[in-house]
C-alpha cells in the first residue's frame, strides 16, 4: 500500500454507472438475441461489480465464468507482460461468450486474453469494457461495447481498486494525490 495521502474525486456517480448499463445490455441481448446460452466471462478482480450488475440486465440465458489476468503489481504504471492466474472453469468451443473488462488500458490485457480464447474456437467472442482510457493505447485494440472513455486519469471504485483499496465504492472516483500528514 502506498503511503502517499490521497483524495478521491467522483467522477462517474453510481446513478450514470446504472444508466449506461441499461443501455449497454439492451444492445447485448438484440446482439445475442440468438443464443441458447452466453458465457459471460469477467477478468478478475476489477470487474467483478460490473459483471453483476451487467448480467442482471441482460435478457438472455446467462452462464458465468471468470479468468484472472494481470499486467498490473501494485505500482500505477502497467507492464507489458500479461500472466494468466486463473483459467476458466468451463469450455468455450462453439460456445457465445462475452468477455467483460473493467478498463482498456494500454490494451495488452485484453489483448492477451482474446488471443487465449480466440484459440478455443467460440462461436462468437465479443468484448465490454466498463472504461477505456484511449490515450493510453498501445496496443491495437478496441472493445465491442464501451461505458465510459475516460482520460489518463487513475480511477478507482466499483471494482477497480488502488492497491487493493476501494473496490466497494460505489462510483468511480479519481485518485488524487494530496501534500502533508
Ligand atoms: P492494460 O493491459 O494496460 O489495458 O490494463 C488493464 C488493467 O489495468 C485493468 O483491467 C485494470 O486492472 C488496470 N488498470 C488500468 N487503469 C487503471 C486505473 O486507472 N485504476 C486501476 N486499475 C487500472
Amino acid at each position: 500500500m502506498s503511503e502517499r495521502p490521497y483524495v478521491i474525486d467522483e467522477m462517474i456517480s453510481a446513478k450514470s454507472i446504472a444508466a449506461r448499463i441499461e443501455e449497454l445490455c439492451k444492445e447485448i441481448t438484440a446482439e445475442y438475441r440468438d443464443t441458447d446460452k452466453l458465457i459471460v466471462v469477467g477478468l478478475l478482480r476489477g470487474s467483478f461489480v460490473f459483471i453483476a450488475d451487467l448480467v442482471r440486465e441482460l435478457n438472455l440465458p446467462v452462464e458465468v465464468d471468470f479468468l484472472e489476468a494481470s499486467s498490473y503489481g501494485n505500482a500505477m504504471e502497467s507492464s507489458r507482460e500479461v500472466r494468466i492466474f486463473k483459467d476458466l472453469r468451463g469450455e468455450i468451443e462453439g460456445r457465445d461468450v462475452l468477455v467483460v473488462e473493467d478498463i482498456v488500458d494500454t490494451g495488452h490485457t485484453l489483448t492477451h486474453v482474446l488471443h487465449l480464447l480466440k484459440a478455443r474456437n467460440p462461436r462468437k467472442i465479443k468484448t465490454i469494457a466498463l472504461l477505456d482510457k484511449p490515450s493510453r493505447r498501445e496496443a491495437d485494440i478496441a472493445a465491442d461495447w464501451i461505458g465510459f472513455s475516460i482520460p489518463d486519469e487513475f480511477v478507482v471504485g466499483y471494482g477497480i481498486d488502488y492497491a487493493q483499496r476501494n473496490r466497494n465504492l460505489p462510483f468511480i472516483g479519481k485518485v488524487r494525490f494530496v501534500e502533508g500528514s
